[in-house]
């Protein structure tokens, strides 16, 4: 039988070593994850300059820089764009674009040119179902050991939700700092997911101590975190 060669595309997971790169940004040269680490940072593409659903996006993530980067968490963006189309595009927006309050934004942290595809093939950002020559809207929440931890991808008509961005980097946070889990809409101040008993006795003893856990099941507790506690933990770095 005639033997089909398929060229599978790689994309990296979860729980994996952010793939290396070395990339021109606006921001001069990076290496990656390397240059980041002890930071969490995101990665996050989009699909071309000069588009309105783009310029949307970076207007609002970088009005949030300072908020990320007070979280220990640093922004790198990548387009398949070169970098004088990026230094052209970001100007424009800083010089001319006013939208929803949003004026003179200066995108300050650094944008990859990535014309031969090579860093978005590595992290599966191209996706030809959706485009065969622009990224799709990927994004990868990498911790300071430079670990994906979180990667989540949208098509090209949709614009991110940036506070969901913030949301994920403090509760991925939070269940490091403190060993917990978070329930569904998880917000600093909400109740936190502690880990299943290991056995009935510890299980019983859980559901009975109702100062500390509220147990809705044997497989079901949570516990009280308060806000403060958590953003002085997180946001002290
Ligand atoms: C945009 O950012 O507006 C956009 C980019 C590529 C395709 C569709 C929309």
């Amino acid at each position: 039988m005639e033997q089909v060669e398929q060229k599978v595309a790689t994309m990296p997971r979860i729980g994996e070593k952010a793939p290396e790169f070395k990339a021109v940004t606006t921001q001069g040269e990076i290496n990656f994850p390397s240059d980041y680490t002890g930071s969490w940072v995101i990665l996050f593409s989009h699909p071309a300059d000069f588009t309105p659903v783009c310029t949307s996006e970076f207007m609002t993530f970088a009005s949030m820089e300072k908020q990320f980067n007070d979280a220990n968490c640093k922004l790198v963006g990548l387009s398949v764009d070169g970098l004088y189309s990026h230094i052209a595009w970001l100007r424009t927006i800083r010089e001319k674009i006013e939208y929803k309050g949003m004026k003179n934004i200066e995108v300050k942290f650094p944008l990859i040119e990535d014309i031969t595809m090579e860093v978005a093939k590595k992290y599966g950002m191209m996706m030809p179902g959706e485009s065969n020559t622009k990224a799709v809207r990927a994004v990868f929440v990498i911790d300071p050991k430079g670990i994906i931890r979180t990667i989540i991808y949208y098509p090209l008509s949709l614009g991110r939700n940036f506070d969901e961005l913030y949301r994920v980097v403090l509760a991925l946070q939070a269940a490091d700092e403190f060993g917990i889990a978070t329930p569904a809409d998880w917000r600093p101040g909400d109740d936190v997911i502690v880990p299943t008993a290991g056995s009935c006795g510890v299980a019983k003893e859980r559901m009975e101590n109702k100062d500390e856990m509220h147990c809705y099941d044997w497989f079901f507790c949570t516990k009280k975190l308060d806000k403060d506690t958590v953003l002085k933990k997180i946001l002290k770095k």
